[in-house]
């Protein structure tokens, strides 16, 4: 039986078990999505959102690279799922804009969407704990939203078939975040 955790008081460390768990599954989320941008940009490398997935994916990386730092100097371990990651990340960009740019920026509403909730939660578990981490997830959260609303903007909407697209990747996305979380 799992009691709910008690809230932190501000400034205290949440228990070190959660946040490594935090971080494992906030590493691997973001190692996805640059996964996610390099099959949308092998596929989509001329096309006219070329530009905006570049810079999406440029974010990705600092992401990627401040849960790095965090995993490294706490010494959690990666996710044991990082070659599954690999290769379903790649896999969902490169297939996504295989339907067209609008189904490739239809993806990234629907995993941004999945992840916005995510780290919301997680603020919610840290309730102003470890504040090296929140500013992490903090940071990372606003690029999301603006990710999501760089994809609205072209068109993402108007993708053929998006709302089982964007069913179909958001179930994907809170499994993969399920799964990172224990694995
Ligand atoms: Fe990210
Ligand atoms: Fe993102």
């Amino acid at each position: 039986m799992i009691s709910k955790r008690p809230p932190y008081l501000p400034g205290d460390r949440a228990p070190a078990n959660d946040t490594a768990r935090m971080i494992r599954v906030d590493q691997a989320g973001e190692y996805g999505a640059t996964r996610i941008y390099k099959g949308q940009l092998a596929v989509l490398r001329r096309g006219h959102a070329a530009g905006a997935i570049r810079e999406m994916a440029e974010q990705e990386q600092c992401h990627l690279a401040q849960f790095d730092r965090l995993a490294t100097e706490r010494r959690v371990r990666p996710t044991a799922l990082s070659p599954l990651w690999h290769v379903a990340g790649y896999a969902l960009g490169a297939a996504s804009a295989l339907l067209g740019e609008r189904a490739a920026m239809a993806c990234t509403v629907a995993v941004e969407e999945v992840i916005d909730g995510h780290y919301a939660r997680q603020e919610d578990d840290l309730a102003g704990g470890d504040p090296e981490l929140a500013e992490a997830i903090r940071t990372a959260r606003a690029d999301e939203l603006a990710h999501r609303d760089t994809a609205l903007a072209h068109e993402a909407t108007e993708a053929p078939a998006y709302e089982l697209i964007s069913a179909a990747i958001k179930t994907g996305a809170r499994l993969a975040i399920w799964l990172s979380e224990r694995i």
